[in-house]
């Protein structure tokens, strides 16, 4: 199947919207769905979906709708879910366990091996299994452990200093909690989260309505 490539950023954006209704739909025993049906239910424009979807190979056939099915293997690949992850996660603190108790991303295929603080109260707690160890073993732990993804939940004061711990020993995926802009090398992608500004367009849409 001919694909194009370089998928813009905006439509990776969408990507994990279509990755969740597509699932529920193949757990609903969904074999085809048309972009009016889709657009229905995921809540953009058929033809934006006729367009992304268009992005990366050719799906859908007029009057037939698409294949789910292969429409979500294909998306898994797009969003490297066919890949495994390796993940840490650095700061145990309020984020840092939420993050470490949330089970689901083990089914996406992140693997959490280690969790670190600087806090000796939190220090040999153990969350699913997982101990949480002293910063000063990242160092150690990352040299003999294949780590792909360091989850970063550490103070905004922290977060550059533990970022650089990081990014000697080779991890090449930082998924940043920390309301700071890292400095990090070309080859380091770095995602940042930032809950407020979820909240901030809940609150534009809901001002003149309260
Ligand atoms: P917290 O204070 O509960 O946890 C921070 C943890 O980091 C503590 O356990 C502390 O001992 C540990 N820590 C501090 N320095 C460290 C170091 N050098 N190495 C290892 N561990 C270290 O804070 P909380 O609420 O979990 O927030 C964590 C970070 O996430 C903060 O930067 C905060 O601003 C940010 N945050 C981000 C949000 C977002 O939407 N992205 C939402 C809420 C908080």
């Amino acid at each position: 199947m001919e694909k194009k490539k370089n998928i813009s950023m905006a439509v990776i954006r969408r990507l994990p919207k279509y990755h969740r209704y597509l699932n529920e739909l193949v757990k609903n025993d969904v074999d085809r769905i048309s972009s009016k049906e889709l657009s229905e239910k995921i809540g953009f424009t058929a033809s934006q979906i006729r367009q992304d979807l268009n992005c990366f190979g050719d799906f859908g056939q007029q009057g037939y709708g698409y294949n789910v099915k292969e429409l979500c293997k294909e998306i898994d690949i797009i969003l490297g879910l066919t890949k495994e992850y390796n993940t840490i996660i650095i700061g145990a603190g309020n984020i840092g366990q939420a993050i470490a108790n949330y089970i689901n991303f083990e089914k996406l295929g992140f693997s959490l091996k280690g969790i670190f603080d600087i806090n000796p109260k939190l220090l040999g707690l153990k969350i699913h299994d997982i101990e949480i160890q002293d910063i000063d073993n990242v160092d150690d732990f990352l040299k003999n452990n294949n780590v792909n993804i360091a989850i970063i939940c550490v103070p905004r004061k922290s977060a550059q200093k533990v970022a650089e711990i990081i990014i000697k020993n080779n991890v090449k995926g930082i998924w940043n909690f920390a309301p700071v802009d890292l400095v990090t090398p070309e080859d380091v992608i770095v995602e940042n989260v930032h809950l407020s500004d979820s909240l901030l367009t809940l609150s534009c849409l809901l001002k003149d309505k309260i």
